[in-house]
């Protein structure tokens, strides 16, 4: 076992950190402020790589490992959680598994174009009465010989409005229950698909979430993600990488919050020395430190594990489950170091601690971290 990071991960991961200070940092406050979805932001990342990271180069994708893809998203994440989470959701859960269980048709037709950044891609399973609950889905695709016939909606969709490419989960067959389910590629455009209203959201502000609505949508066969039925394996197959992704955001919030603190405590003074001398804020700090590289331990061993082919399934939720704790509790402590400039919009903590708790709602609650868990370890 050895703890150091290739070049090429280097590389990544300063590409990554440089992207974010110069180009995601300046406008990260108006875009919270009056939810402006960073779309000039995301097509730079696309053209430098950032979209498709793990995908292979014949599909236009970066070819890297999943421990370049946790870097870099750290790093974007440490400034900006709304251009991170359209990051995580086009490479983990529209890329990997479109390159992973999609047809050679599909790779052509639309992995390379999001590989690239080109587009944007969204997964959309949860719905008004299915969140963590997901088996059971009430949006139905009826079989219809050469199409399915799509009708439903679909509820928190992250990329809602600014993608093209839409993975939907939906129920063909009911009595097979889970097994009955299918994963379709819908298109923007296509008769029937209405994009719903925007979620004005506690954090990640920045980041496009939307209701859509889906009305006797007719999506050819050729656009089922696998066999008949093989829908929910799918989006829990897909979700297990996510997990990595989003406890890789988590991270990154906690990390950036940590880091301002520092340098806050290291320029602030109160009672004739500076806050970094306090015996008070060393502790704090010594505290948040530790729980970030406990995360960045936990993240890695299930990138590391995801990129060996071996079962990550525990590794993942498992970093998901402590690393958004991790991220309420640093952004916390990290206002609380800057007392009241902590509470203003200029400081970007606050808004740090704002971002930081959805890490513990979407891709699988926190309480859904511990059902995994707790399957994985008994069975
Ligand atoms: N990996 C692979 N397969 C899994 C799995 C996993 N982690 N968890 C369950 N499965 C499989 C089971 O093996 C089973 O398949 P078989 O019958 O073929 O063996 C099937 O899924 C059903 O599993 P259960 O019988 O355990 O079903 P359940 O209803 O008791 O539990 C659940 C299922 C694990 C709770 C699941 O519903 C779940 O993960 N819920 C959370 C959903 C979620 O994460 N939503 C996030 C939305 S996407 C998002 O947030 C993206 C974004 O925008 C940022």
């Amino acid at each position: 076992m050895h703890f150091q990071l290739s070049e090429e991960q280097l590389a990544v991961q300063q590409a990554a950190r440089d992207f974010a200070q110069t180009e995601l940092l300046p406008g990260v406050i108006e875009r919270d402020t009056h939810q402006k979805f960073p779309a000039e932001q995301i097509r730079k990342m696309g053209e430098l790589g950032f979209m498709g990271m793990m995908v292979d180069p014949k599909y236009n994708g970066g070819g890297m490992d999943t421990i370049s893809y946790v870097l870099a998203m750290e790093e974007i994440s440490k400034i900006d959680a709304s251009a991170s989470v359209c990051m995580s959701v086009n490479n983990s859960l529209v890329c990997w598994g479109l390159e992973k269980y999609g047809s050679e048709e599909q790779k052509e037709k639309y992995l390379k174009r999001l590989a690239t950044g080109e587009v944007v891609g969204a997964f959309c399973l949860s719905e008004p009465e299915a969140g963590s609950d997901a088996t059971s889905q009430r949006t139905t695709a009826e079989d219809k010989g050469d199409y399915y016939l799509l009708n439903g909606t679909k509820n928190w969709i992250t990329n809602g409005n600014s993608a093209s490419v839409y993975i939907v989960i939906a129920q063909t067959d009911p009595e097979k229950k889970h097994k009955g389910i299918n994963a379709l590629i819908v298109e923007k455009g296509m008769p029937g698909f209405v994009v719903g209203k925007k979620e004005d959201k506690m954090g990640i502000r920045g980041s496009d979430t939307h209701s859509l609505m889906f009305t006797d949508v007719k999506v050819p066969k050729a656009n089922r993600i696998g066999a008949d039925g093989f829908g929910f394996s799918f989006a829990m197959t897909t979700l297990n990488g996510g997990r990595i992704g989003i406890a890789a955001q988590a991270l990154g919030i906690a990390a950036g919050a940590y880091e301002l603190a520092v340098k806050y405590a290291k320029e602030r003074k109160a009672f004739g020395k500076h806050l970094s001398e306090h015996q008070a804020i060393q502790f704090k700090l010594a505290d948040m430190a530790t729980q970030i590289d406990a995360a960045r331990l936990l993240i890695h061993k299930a990138a590391f594990f995801k990129d060996q082919g071996r079962d990550f399934v525990q590794a993942a939720a498992m970093a998901k489950l402590f690393a958004s704790q991790v991220a309420q509790d640093v952004t916390t402590e990290a206002v609380q170091i800057h007392g009241g400039y902590g509470y203003v919009k200029e400081y970007h903590v606050e808004r740090l601690m704002r971002d930081a708790k959805i890490t513990q709602i979407y891709e699988g609650t926190t309480e859904i971290q511990k059902m995994v868990i707790s399957r994985e370890l008994l069975k």
